[in-house]
């Protein structure tokens, strides 16, 4: 293969710079000339697609978001955008591609994989909801940023014997709730997996008062079945304690990658590029157990996501 390129798509996620750089660079070693795309699959469709050099990735690993852009791209959820993205990568005598991004990105490398070019997926995104690696990219500086906010938030909510409930990302998996609540020390966690027992959770805060304990943190992923307002309400006219909600949004998707995701972005990126070198056939890499993993496209999106109900049941044992 003599010709690759990279793009990144769906929501940036820190550690996408990183996984950029080291295809680029681990490209141009093994001889081969590296194309960045931008806009992901909408800058595909449009030709954004220019020759990288080790310069032009050059300050980057350290910073979040993503020098190539991104996009949700509906012009290629069609059979005739896949087409056409397809066609686009012949035109600039594209071979391989390396795809950074979630499990939409992944689905659309999949489609393209079936227009004969070459895909390897990273897993890109702060969700970690894709089941053929242990941790995607970005999700451990998701998750440092979430413990950075509940830090403050205990002063504050302490100051005042408050409740807090802090919505965090996660639209069908819980595990940034559930890490965050594990690490920081939430009284519950309520994540897309488990219905949301109310009355649980009013009992664990108002025994929690009992003991002695000033104030209250309820971690709530954005995908569980009500909204951060109606659940503050609501706990507030159970627990009879003044409740806030806190949404951190988008500060979740920004700042430095941490180390693990620095090297989960640069080990997986130099594995796709080893795999394009080596002309193998689409794959995703991702890493499980400490080791660098690759599956067939079609394996790693149907291998079924298993929540982990330990640590689940963890958070409970400890908030008590
Ligand atoms: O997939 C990552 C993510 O940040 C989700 O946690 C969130 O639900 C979604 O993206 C938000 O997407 P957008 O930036 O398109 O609003």
């Amino acid at each position: 293969m003599k010709r690759i390129a990279v793009l990144t798509s769906g929501g940036d996620s820190p550690g996408m710079n990183a996984a950029i750089r080291a295809v680029v660079r681990c490209g141009i070693d093994k001889g081969m000339e590296v194309y960045g795309i931008s806009r992901g699959y909408e800058g595909l469709l449009d030709g954004e697609i220019r020759q990288m050099d080790r310069n032009s990735v050059g300050d980057i690993l350290h910073r979040g978001g993503t020098i190539l852009k991104t996009a949700r791209s509906e012009r290629f959820r069609t059979a005739d955008g896949v087409k056409k993205g397809a066609e686009m990568l012949r035109t600039f005598g594209i071979e391989g591609l390396v795809v950074i991004g979630g499990d939409g990105s992944m689905r659309g490398a999949r489609e393209l994989s079936q227009h004969g070019v070459t895909v390897m997926c990273l897993p890109g995104t702060i969700d970690n909801d894709l089941n053929y690696s242990d941790f995607t990219i970005g999700f451990d500086t998701a998750v440092n940023t979430v413990l950075e906010a509940i830090t403050k938030l205990r002063d504050t909510s302490s100051a005042h014997d408050r409740t807090t409930v802090i919505e965090v990302m996660g639209r069908h998996c819980g595990d940034i709730a559930m890490y965050a609540g594990l690490a920081g020390g939430a009284e519950a966690v309520l994540v897309p997996e488990v219905p949301v027992d109310i009355n649980e959770v009013c009992r664990r805060i108002i025994e929690g008062s009992h003991r002695g304990k000033l104030h209250s943190i309820i971690i709530k992923a954005e995908g569980t079945e009500m909204t951060s307002g109606e659940l503050a309400r609501l706990i507030e006219s159970r627990t009879g304690k003044e409740t806030r909600k806190v949404v951190l949004g988008y500060l979740q998707r920004g700042g430095n990658p941490t180390l693990n995701d620095r090297t989960l972005a640069t080990l997986t990126a130099a594995k796709a590029v080893e795999l394009l070198y080596a002309d193998s056939t689409s794959k995703a890499v991702g890493m499980s157990q400490g080791a660098v993993v690759a599956y067939d496209l079609e394996d790693a999106l149907t291998m079924p996501k298993e929540f982990n109900q330990n640590i689940y049941d963890l958070i409970s044992i400890l908030s008590k």
